[in-house]
């Protein structure tokens, strides 16, 4: 075992896990009766799509579909320890505010890499420290956190067979790695929030959308655990909109929201969905970036921030999201999965340099504002420069350049 577990009460070791059965069966046969007595809180059969007709629903008011997403294959050639994060560089020579999604292929759903370790150990930390500032689920996305965490439940075995294993007839989830027993999937008692069994399981943050009659989608549960810039406390409970406006994400309201907006009225658990994107931050820290401001305080931000003078201090930070309709509930899931590099590393790789300045040169003013770049332009644009030049001698030239750099 690698890592010592916390003591938590959800945490089954052999002792309580016959204690853990006894009462699992106790309460399911208790639930089963209040169910014989209270027939209407029967859930509606989940329907095949066709039959659903969820394009026609009334806003807030999904019906179960019984589509089962597709069983991934495993990663190929997989392990904790030897798999790199995938070296997403999604910017270009030009920025420009646009949704920027593609379509995903379902079994790339969570990407797990071999520094799943670190960001769980940071993770625990957090959490043991910050607790519920972190994550939850509020009542009325409870099903769809169990959802999720069911999905999760089907997809991390199958994907990453080295590192989870699934028990049908216990129904615990074991992380083979560090020992972790997951086993509460049919414990509807509520005691555990699904969102720490599901934060403790991925590398990801988390958000689940859920649309009300007003047909906006609200951020009504979520893990986030090490978002950077924002945190769960500031957008919990916020449509779409207002989680962006409130933030003052450039061009939202001319370029992304009616965009945006369609596309979640539209979602289908059949077509998932990915974005990638990117910042640059001015401290070498993950979770919380330090030097907008403490992460306990109201009013921070970029405007907060002093003006960076090392670029050993410099670090690129990407986020590879995904967007997928859970076909039960009709939660969208939203992950966040980050991945943060020293500045000093990536420019090494081919056409990076010239293609990072080009892109941040490029921002516009509101961008710019948003972004952060009068923190760092004095640090880092001169750097970018010079190793675009070295490369140049190297034959590293725009010209040469194929366009389908990584997303
Ligand atoms: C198609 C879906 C979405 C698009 C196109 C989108 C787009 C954006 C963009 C362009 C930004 C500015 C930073 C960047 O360059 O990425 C941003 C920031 C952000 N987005 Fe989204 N977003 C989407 C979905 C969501 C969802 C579902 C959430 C739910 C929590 C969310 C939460 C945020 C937050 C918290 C920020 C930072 C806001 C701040 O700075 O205060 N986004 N989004
Ligand atoms: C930027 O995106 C907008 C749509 O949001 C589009 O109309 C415009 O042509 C794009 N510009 C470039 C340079 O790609
Ligand atoms: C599931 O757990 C039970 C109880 O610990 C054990 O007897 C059984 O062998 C396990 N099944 C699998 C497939 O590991």
């Amino acid at each position: 075992m690698l890592l010592s577990l916390i003591d938590l009460p959800f945490k089954l070791d052999k002792d309580n896990f016959n204690i853990f059965i006894i009462i699992s069966f106790i309460l399911s046969t208790l639930s089963s009766l209040l169910w014989f007595y209270n027939s209407k809180s029967n859930p509606p059969k989940p329907l095949p799509s066709k039959l659903a007709q969820n394009n026609k629903r009334k806003p807030g008011h999904w019906i179960p579909e019984d589509y089962k997403f597709p069983k991934p294959q495993p990663y190929p050639n997989w392990n904790i320890y030897d798999s790199d994060p995938i070296a997403y560089r999604p910017f270009k020579h030009k920025y420009n505010v646009t949704m920027g999604i593609r379509n995903m292929n379902p079994e790339e759903w969570i990407e797990i890499d071999n520094k799943w370790l670190e960001f769980h150990e940071l993770k625990k930390q957090r959490l043991q420290t910050k607790g519920k500032d972190l994550y939850g689920t509020l009542p009325i996305a409870y099903d769809a956190s169990l959802e999720l965490l069911d999905e999760l439940k089907n997809y991390l075995p199958e994907r990453y067979p080295s590192m989870f294993k699934y028990n049908s007839t216990t129904g615990v989830l074991s992380n083979l790695i560090t020992g972790e027993d997951w086993g509460t999937f049919d414990l509807k008692t509520k005691e555990i929030d699904p969102m720490f069994i599901i934060t403790n399981l991925l590398q990801d943050d988390i958000a689940i959308m859920i649309e009300l009659e007003d047909g906006q989608y609200y951020l009504k549960a979520g893990a986030i655990v090490l978002p950077g810039f924002w945190r769960l406390t500031d957008k919990l409970n916020m449509p779409l909109s207002e989680i962006h406006t409130s933030g003052d994400v450039p061009k939202y309201n001319t370029h992304l929201k009616k965009s945006m907006e369609k596309f979640f009225t539209r979602l289908k658990p059949e077509t998932s969905v990915l974005r990638n994107n990117y910042f640059i931050q001015t401290d070498k820290h993950l979770d919380w970036s330090s030097s907008i401001g403490k992460e306990s305080e109201q009013g921070v931000g970029w405007y907060t921030a002093p003006v960076a003078t090392d670029i050993n201090q410099i670090y690129y930070r990407s986020e590879r999201q995904s967007l997928r309709k859970l076909p039960k509930t009709g939660a969208v899931v939203f992950t966040i999965r980050t991945y943060f590099i020293p500045i000093i590393e990536i420019v090494d790789e081919p056409y990076v340099p010239l293609r990072l300045l080009n892109g941040l040169t490029s921002w516009s003013n509101d961008v710019r504002e948003y972004k952060g770049f009068n923190k760092f332009k004095d640090v880092l644009l001169p750097y970018l420069e010079g190793k675009a030049k070295e490369q140049e001698v190297l034959g590293y030239t725009r010209e040469n350049e194929k366009d389908n750099f990584p997303l």
